[in-house]
C-alpha cells in the first residue's frame, strides 16, 4: 500500500523543497510574467516620459561601469612583459648586438648554431645566464669541458644577451631568489636533498671531483645562490637536469641555500682539511695522536735506562 499523497503529510523537509523548487522550475512562463507585470506596470504607465529618461540615463551609467570594469580587469590581467615596452625592446637590440659581436662566430648569426657552438635557439635565459655569468661562455678554447672564469660581461650586459635569446623560442627563464628566501630557507632538508641528488659528484662538503673523460664535478665554492638554482634547472654538460618534478623550487632553494651557508660555515673544531671527510681526519689522527704517543714512549724508555 503507497501512503496517500497527502499535502499536509509530514514530510521529509527536504523532500518538500525539492517539489517547490521543481514546481518553480517547471513553471516560469506561468508564473514571472504575472509577478513583473504586477510590479512593473503602474510605475510604467504612470509616467513615461521620466521612465524613458531614467531609462537612458540608468544604460549610460550601466555602460560607464562596464567600461571602468573591464579597465580595472585589463590592469589586473594584462601581461607584464609587455613585448611593446621600449626598455626591454632596447635590452634585446643592444643583446642582439653584443650577441653578434661576442657569440655568433660559435652559435651563428641568428642562433641556430655552426660547428663550432650548438644552437641556442629554446635554451632560455636561465642557460644564458648561467654560461656567460659563470665566464664559461665565450668559450675560450677546446677542452673537455669549459672553465669557470671571470665573466667577460657585466650583469646588465649579460641580461641584455640573456633577454636577446629569450626571444628566440623562448626557454627556460633565468630563477630568482631573494635574501629573505635564502634565509629562511630549511637548511637540514636542504643538507638532506644535497646528500642524496648532489653529493655524489660534487662531495659532501661541495669541493667537487672529477669525472671521466677529462671532465669534473666542479668546486661550489664560487657559485652564487642563482646560479646553483640555474645548474640545477639547465644540467650544464654531464651534470643531469634536476627538473620542477624532481626538485620544487621550494627544494632548489633550500639546496642553494644550504650550499652557500655550509662553505661560509666556520670550523669551531679547527682546520678543515679540506673538508675531505673521515679518511685524511683518520690520517692525521694516527700520524699525530699515535706517533705523538710513541714519541713519549720512546722519551721515557730513553730516560729509564740513564
Ligand atoms: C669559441 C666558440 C664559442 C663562443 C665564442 C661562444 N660559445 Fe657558447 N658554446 C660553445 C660550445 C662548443 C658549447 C657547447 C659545449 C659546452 O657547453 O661547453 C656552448 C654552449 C653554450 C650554451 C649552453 C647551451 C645549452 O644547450 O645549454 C650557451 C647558453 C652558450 N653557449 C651561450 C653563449 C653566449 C651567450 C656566448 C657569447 C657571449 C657564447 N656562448 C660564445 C662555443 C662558443
Ligand atoms: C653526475 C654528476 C653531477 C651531479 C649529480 C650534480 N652535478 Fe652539478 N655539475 C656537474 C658538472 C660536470 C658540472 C660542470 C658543468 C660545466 O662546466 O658545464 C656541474 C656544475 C655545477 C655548478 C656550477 C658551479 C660553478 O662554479 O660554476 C653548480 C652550482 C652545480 N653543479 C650544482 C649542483 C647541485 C646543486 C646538484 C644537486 C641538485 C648537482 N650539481 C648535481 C656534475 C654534477
Amino acid at each position: 500500500m503507497t501512503p496517500p499523497a497527502d499535502a499536509t503529510e509530514p514530510v521529509d523537509a527536504s523532500v518538500t523543497e525539492l517539489v517547490d523548487a521543481d514546481d518553480e522550475a517547471a513553471s516560469p512562463v506561468a508564473e514571472r510574467p504575472v509577478r513583473v507585470r504586477g510590479r512593473l506596470t503602474p510605475r510604467v504607465r504612470g509616467s513615461r516620459p521620466v521612465s524613458a529618461k531614467r531609462r537612458r540615463r540608468s544604460s549610460a551609467l550601466v555602460l560607464s561601469l562596464a567600461l571602468l570594469a573591464t579597465g580595472v580587469l585589463w590592469s589586473v590581467f594584462a601581461p607584464t612583459g609587455n613585448a611593446a615596452d621600449p626598455t626591454e625592446s632596447e635590452a634585446v637590440r643592444n643583446g642582439q648586438a653584443l650577441y653578434l659581436q661576442g657569440c655568433s662566430t660559435c652559435h651563428g648569426l641568428n642562433a641556430s648554431g655552426t660547428q663550432s657552438g650548438p644552437s641556442l635557439i629554446g635554451v632560455g635565459s636561465a642557460a644564458v645566464d648561467f654560461q656567460v655569468s659563470t665566464g664559461r661562455m665565450p668559450l675560450a678554447g677546446a677542452a673537455a669541458q669549459a672553465k669557470r672564469k671571470d665573466p667577460s660581461y657585466s650583469q646588465t650586459q649579460i641580461d641584455q644577451i640573456a633577454a636577446y635569446i629569450q626571444t628566440l623560442g623562448g626557454g627556460l627563464e633565468k630563477p630568482t631568489i631573494t635574501q629573505k628566501e635564502l634565509a629562511d630557507a630549511d637548511m637540514a632538508f636542504g643538507g638532506e636533498l644535497y646528500r642524496s641528488n648532489c653529493a655524489q659528484c660534487h662531495q659532501v662538503a661541495g669541493q667537487g671531483a672529477p669525472l671521466t673523460y677529462g671532465k669534473y664535478a666542479p668546486a661550489l665554492t664560487n657559485a652564487t645562490p642563482e646560479q646553483i638554482l640555474e645548474a640545477m634547472r639547465v644540467g650544464p654538460e654531464s651534470m643531469p637536469v634536476f627538473g620542477q618534478g624532481q626538485l620544487d623550487d621550494n627544494s632548489a632553494k633550500a639546496i642553494a641555500a644550504y650550499i652557500v651557508a655550509s662553505r661560509d660555515a666556520t670550523s669551531p673544531g679547527g682546520d678543515k682539511l679540506g673538508a675531505y671527510g673521515p679518511v685524511p681526519e683518520g690520517l692525521l689522527a694516527i700520524l699525530v695522536g699515535i706517533g705523538g704517543l710513541l714519541g713519549v714512549c720512546l722519551w721515557i724508555g730513553a730516560r729509564q735506562k740513564v
